[in-house]
């Protein structure tokens, strides 16, 4: 019987998660539970980690449990096709019986489709795109221990690659299946306490991308809605304090929690179209995943609040507003208003074309293929085109709460590259929003107005704010 049509998503799967170590000095306990595991040789991946001495300090830790080490520290942000296939053929010249990423997301993303890709010969990684195309689930072991407070990659069936060898490039695509997932992770408040702040800032908003998008996600998973809640409420209470104090622990404590549990809950509630978008914007111009999702995330809630106003409500409490006496949609518009405080407070730029590119551990412009791509987010109505197909053809696109079209992908992303950040819903004005007229619900035109010759505001006796 085909359900497909009535119900969205009518079978949910639970996707299992690694066993994992949570706590102030975890991660030395990586190299006796490699030796536990029976490993001799093992391949750490890393972008580096440079002037952390964390490299060096795991290194001593699994060389003083007995297990040899080889290092691949080129992994870069966003990681490319040709890092995974770089470090898989490392751990094959160097007999390797096993992975460690150190890092953050990229590192273990790298790790995760190395290994798949050891498991089968060496195929090339961009084979695996999509969902479940693995055909052995019987992987080398991974140890992944995490420095950051953004993706939850130690812990999810995920991974995001940057295609640079196909015709189809510059592509970002995602895979899902299990064999991805590493063998156990690994989170230390105490190694995330390295991070500069403004990565603390962007990395908090991928987790608070996570949390709220698991939460209002269409699959509606009930094991991932209350722990993508609660991230987003963790988000709220701890991100401020994590960036501008790295001496706090209990905020970067609490920012670690509140990144694990809320990949917990993307990882079988799924996300949506915000992630879409960062994939698509990633794959043209190699921005900060996070910081993608900081100037994404209000255009992206915006876009989706008039399909789930009672989700948002729970969101703006979620996020410290005082929703009493209000209904779903008066409260779920401070929902808005709250992650835009959030994101000026925790310095998002307010939109694309702001971006300075040399903020810290940027890669735009830099390395294969980007050296070439403009550092500045000015994208004309081609490239918006083609970004907005990218994310119309996502993996995440399905689960997000509203039907996504080619022209609504196109106007989020003008949006978010030329506009303010600011809330633009009031008065039933939002349904209309980003939908029936591209035009509607736009503040300012620069781009998009001054070239087609179009009104720079909405059309005459349109209801504003
Ligand atoms: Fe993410």
């Amino acid at each position: 019987m085909d359900t497909s049509r009535m119900f969205e998503f009518p079978v949910k799967e639970f996707f299992k998660q690694p066993r994992s170590l949570l706590g102030a000095g975890a991660y030395e306990m990586a190299g006796p539970e490699a030796a536990a595991m029976g490993l001799r040789h093992v391949l750490f991946v890393t972008s580096g980690l440079r002037e952390t001495g964390i490299i060096d300090e795991c290194k001593t830790n699994f060389e003083n449990a007995g297990v040899s080490v080889t290092v691949y520290d080129k992994v870069e942000s966003n990681p490319k096709d040709y890092n995974v296939m770089d470090a898989y053929q490392m751990y094959t010249d160097n007999q390797c019986d096993g992975f460690v990423s150190i890092g953050g997301g990229s590192s273990h993303d790298t790790a995760k489709t190395a290994k798949v890709v050891a498991a089968h010969d060496g195929r090339n990684v961009n084979e695996f795109q999509g969902l479940n195309q693995s055909e052995k689930l019987d992987t080398p072991p991974l140890i992944s221990i995490n420095t950051t407070v953004g993706t939850g990659a130690e812990t999810t069936p995920f991974v995001v690659v940057t295609d640079l060898s196909s015709p189809e490039k510059p592509h970002k695509w995602v895979g899902a299946d299990g064999a991805f997932t590493s063998t156990l992770a690994i989170n230390d408040p105490v190694l995330c306490m390295t991070q500069p702040p403004e990565f603390v800032a962007f990395t908090g908003f991928d987790t608070l991308a996570h949390g709220a998008g698991a939460y209002t996600s269409r699959i509606d998973h009930l094991s991932c809605t209350p722990l993508g809640l609660k991230a987003v409420e963790m988000v709220q209470r701890h991100l401020r304090d994590a960036t501008y104090n790295p001496n706090n622990y209990e905020a970067m404590e609490g920012m670690v929690w509140a990144q694990y549990i809320a990949a917990q809950a993307f990882s079988s509630a799924l996300l949506d179209i915000l992630h879409s978008l960062s994939h698509a914007v990633c794959a043209y111009y190699d921005i900060h995943h996070g910081l993608n999702n900081g100037i994404g995330i209000a255009r992206v809630w915006t876009y989706n609040q008039p399909a789930a106003p009672e989700k948002f409500a729970d969101i703006a409490k979620a996020l410290g507003e005082d929703t009493r006496g209000l209904s779903p949609i008066q409260a779920s518009d401070k929902a808005i208003d709250a992650v835009i405080r959030l994101a000026r407070d925790c310095g998002i730029p307010d939109n694309f074309s702001d971006v300075n590119p040399n903020y810290v551990k940027s890669e735009m412009g830099r390395g294969e293929f980007y050296e070439d791509r403009p550092t500045k987010i000015e994208s004309d109505d081609q490239e918006l085109e083609a970004m907005a197909e990218h994310m119309m053809n996502d993996l995440c696109t399905p689960g997000n709460p509203r039907d996504l079209t080619l022209e609504a992908a196109k106007e989020i992303l003008r949006d978010c590259i030329y506009d303010p950040m600011v809330r633009k819903t009031s008065n039933g004005y939002r349904q209309n929003i980003w939908g029936a007229d591209p035009r509607m619900g736009r503040e300012t035109h620069a781009y998009g107005a001054e070239r087609q010759g179009k009104p720079s505001r909405p059309p005459e006796g349109t209801p504003t704010q």
